[in-house]
């Protein structure tokens, strides 16, 4: 009994810590680095994801995730092999899955992803820029 009320304590702490809101601007400045993404949200087994771009990334695809980038602030430059998307603040662009790409920032950009859990940043291009392993703010 006593390990069952424990449990159910976790879990009301559990969902105590999901329902506190999130504050974009402070999570953005825990941060300075660039290509890195942080995890600051999850739900359904996607996660939501907070990302300085600068310069150049490699280009890759996802075979099997979709992505969602949300422009926070800032702006870049989303190249696919046929065509360039410009993303502005407030506007966000969904990558399908399968479909090569490469973000461009010519200065700092602030943006949100939302994407399964399971994706890795570089895709199918393992580089020097790839992320296994990702931070929880
Ligand atoms: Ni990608």
């Amino acid at each position: 009994m006593i390990e069952a009320a424990g449990a159910d304590s976790r879990m009301v702490n559990e969902k105590l810590i999901i329902m506190n809101k999130v504050n974009v601007e402070q999570k953005l400045s825990l941060f300075a680095d660039y290509w890195n993404p942080r995890v600051v949200g999850e739900l359904n087994g996607q996660h939501v994801k907070l990302v300085k771009f600068q310069g150049e990334f490699v280009w890759h695809k996802h075979d099997n995730e979709d992505e969602m980038f949300f422009v926070v602030k800032g702006q870049f430059k989303m190249e696919f092999r046929e065509r360039t998307v410009e993303l502005k603040e407030n506007e966000f662009l969904i990558v399908p899955k399968g479909v090569e790409h490469r973000p461009v920032a010519e200065q700092e950009v602030s943006v949100m992803l939302f994407e399964p859990s399971t994706t890795l940043n570089t895709g199918d291009t393992e580089s020097e820029l790839t992320k296994h392993i990702l931070e929880k703010l």
